[in-house]
């Protein structure tokens, strides 16, 4: 909902535990007010008359008061816009208009400056405001952005910040930390041309939040190229975070007369629930507004990768799905190596038929095979990418991003191809749409297993805009794909947990969280995770023991199970070489997890203890059920292990333990906690409970 002040310049933006506001003063600043609890706009017109502190020669009158900070004039922060015409380069805005989307609510403020039209984008989702910019080149000339963040953050004035950010590199992803902020900036971010390991696209501040209790701001971005969120603390202590797309201000787009570009969303949430507060309103935002079909169960899956690697035939492939769908699979995905010369990462990345040797007959018989064992059928594809060793780079060497006379630098034996030439794209097209018409297939891996380090483009005038275009055909690719292909979900890889993040989600079912399927590692990896996504979109696979792909650690079937479960459960193990009994009791996990699957998947998420090597344990909450994961790392001098205090519960209920058969009252579950019975090292469980 948005309220208007009668002169038309101040704005108040509110959602259902929250509330937004900014002021248009007459000098035709764009000044931030509030972002925090619900006000009214009485409120927010007496901030809106608080007059501007100094003045001073040293120091600016809008540094930190300004909703998206231009370059130029009296501001010594970093600009969220900059723009350079042949005449002149920064922004001396006028107001032009504003009015209120009557379908959606998005608000919308438009400037011009000379002909250049910055339109500000604000919309509410529930208490997530989503917020991004168009800039229009409306004059006679050509206009280089240099910079278009999608929002700026202003936070109120508090002592003591501390930024919490998901950091990691590969196999690691996602990793939570956090730290006090101090003066200057901290800048996170990718250069890489995808998301990239080392940082989601998010972060969160606060002062004194906890799990449970505390205000926490977030934002994070949508968006799945090179990026940048700074995050300022100013000298008088105010802290600002702009962020958008591309990592630095060289350049990112060359807009000619007429034509405009669109931030991706930067998307914020305040909320005084704790981190798990402000999780589980994300987590809400994005089944609501972000994720396709987010109200469908996630099948449980199969992956060939860890099981067979490169090494792969049709009949091996046939006889892991019959095993696979004996301990319940739905849905069997044969990973890298059924195409092309595929029989290592050297060859074959760019030619998307079948193998003549493995599948002579193509991939119909093997999909129609999985089918009638009751499973759907997916396969892998990664076809932003080609081996200099295939057809397709032989027939097409300068379809590939590269400087001329410069090395092509190889990263897995790969090139990168521009996937801003429309060429490119139409190949990939009828080649994707040919090969998902070919077999019946329901799945698509799209993983991405490199950066971009040679984003030239020979023969283009403006070679800088291939990073924002490639990421635009990402998106258009996929689009097209899940529009022709409505039965076809798409799940999002890149090495792992490499491409995540809300723009990635807004058209993939599921994301493939990272290549560590070592149990124990994937606790904190999805602690990180889950502050911000949820768990309906983050695939884990129980792989075999020892681990194969990462650190050869032991663990028993159950603690891998119950670890995978937090999430999108897969298999990822060699089933052929599983034993009757290990294939027994993965049969009863499967049908524990499809039990439970409504509340890990539409539920509510409580964090009840962090992974930091005791106890640790997750639980979901839907209706009159909920569910807690717990796991032991290790227990040390035979100390009891602590109970576990449940959340969201109703204390004067009682609750009832399909597991244990006990019968606990709400107050004492939430206040006294379960005991979970777990003990030694490397033990998991899992406790069902429903109201009675
Ligand atoms: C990436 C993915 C793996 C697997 C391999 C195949 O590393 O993250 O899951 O698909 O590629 O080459």
């Amino acid at each position: 909902m948005v309220d208007i002040a009668e002169d038309g310049r101040t704005w108040l933006l509110s959602g259902p535990g929250s509330g937004y506001a900014l002021h248009l003063t007459g000098a035709d600043e764009l000044l931030h007010l509030h972002w925090g609890p619900p006000i009214a706009l009485a409120d927010a017109e007496e901030l809106a008359k608080r007059p501007p502190p100094g003045p001073w020669p040293f120091e600016s009158p809008l540094d930190g008061r300004e909703e998206y900070p231009v370059e130029g004039g009296p501001r010594f922060v970093r600009p969220a816009l900059s723009v350079r015409t042949g005449r002149r380069r920064g922004t001396e805005w006028r107001f032009v208009s504003y009015d209120v989307d009557g379908e959606d609510g998005t608000l919308r403020l438009r400037f011009d400056d000379d002909g250049v039209g910055v339109t500000l984008h604000y919309r509410m989702r529930g208490d997530v405001v989503e917020r991004w910019v168009t800039v229009a080149n409306g004059g006679p000339e050509p206009v280089e952005l240099l910079r278009a963040d999608a929002a700026t953050w202003t936070l109120p004035d508090r002592e003591g910040w501390r930024l919490s950010q998901l950091h990691g590199r590969w196999a690691a992803e996602s990793r939570l930390i956090t730290a006090p902020l101090t003066y200057g900036e901290k800048v996170i971010g990718s250069r890489r041309g995808h998301t990239g390991h080392q940082h989601l696209p998010w972060a969160a501040l606060d002062t004194d939040a906890t799990e449970e209790r505390g205000e926490v701001y977030g934002c994070a971005l949508g968006w799945s190229g090179s990026w940048r969120i700074s995050v300022a603390q100013l000298p008088d202590a105010r802290v600002q975070i702009t962020g958008g797309a591309g990592h630095d201000d060289s350049g990112l787009l060359l807009l000619a007369p007429g034509e405009s570009y669109t931030t991706p969303v930067f998307a914020g949430l305040w909320s005084d629930g704790g981190f798990g507060g402000a999780s589980r309103a994300w987590h809400a935002y994005q089944r609501a507004h972000v994720i396709p079909d987010a109200e469908r169960d996630r099948p449980v899956l199969f992956n060939s990768w860890e099981a067979t690697y490169f090494d792969i035939t049709e009949e091996q492939q046939a006889a892991l799905a019959r095993r696979a769908a004996e301990i319940g699979v739905e849905l069997f995905v044969v990973d890298d190596g059924w195409f092309g010369a595929r029989t290592s990462d050297r060859a074959g990345l760019g030619d998307w038929t079948p193998s003549p040797d493995r599948f002579p007959r193509g991939l119909k018989p093997l999909a129609d095979h999985v089918h009638a064992l009751g499973m759907r059928f997916g396969i892998w594809v990664e076809p932003e990418m080609v081996n200099p060793d295939s057809e397709l780079y032989r027939a097409r060497p300068d379809w590939v991003q590269h400087h001329p006379g410069r090395t092509r630098t190889e990263l897995r034996n790969q090139l990168v191809l521009n996937l801003a030439r429309e060429d490119v794209r139409e190949y990939l097209w009828e080649h994707l749409d040919t090969l998902l018409s070919s077999a019946p297939i329901d799945y698509v891996k799209w993983d991405f297993n490199r950066c971009f380090t040679d984003a030239g483009w020979p023969g283009e005038p403006y070679p800088q805009r291939l990073w924002v275009d490639h990421v635009r055909a990402l998106y258009a690719l996929l689009d097209r794909l899940r529009a022709a292909h409505p039965r076809v979900a798409f799940e999002s890889c890149s090495g792992g947990g490499g491409r995540i993040d809300l723009g990635m989600l807004g058209r993939t079912d599921q994301v493939w969280t990272s290549d560590n399927t070592d149990p124990l590692d994937r606790l904190a990896i999805q602690h990180g995770f889950t502050q911000l996504h949820p768990a309906r979109v983050m695939a884990a696979w129980v792989t075999d023991s020892p681990n194969t792909q990462l650190n050869g650690r032991a663990s028993s079937l159950r603690f891998r199970f119950v670890s995978a479960m937090a999430g999108v459960l897969g298999v990822g193990g060699d089933l052929t070489r599983w034993s009757p009994r290990e294939r027994t009791e993965a049969r009863r996990w499967v049908e524990l997890y499809k039990e439970i699957r409504p509340l890990v998947q539409h539920g509510e998420l409580y964090r009840l203890r962090p992974p930091t090597g005791g106890l640790s344990a997750v639980q979901y909450l839907r209706g009159e059920q909920t569910v807690v994961l717990a796991w032991l790392q290790a227990q040390h001098y035979g100390e009891p292990v602590p109970t576990v205090r449940l959340r969201g519960l109703d204390p004067s209920a009682s609750y009832e333990c399909r597991e244990t058969g006990e019968v606990h009252r709400g107050a004492v579950l939430l206040h006294h906690g379960l005991r979970t019975g777990l003990k030694g090292d490397l033990d998991a469980t899992v406790l069902r409970l429903r109201r009675i």
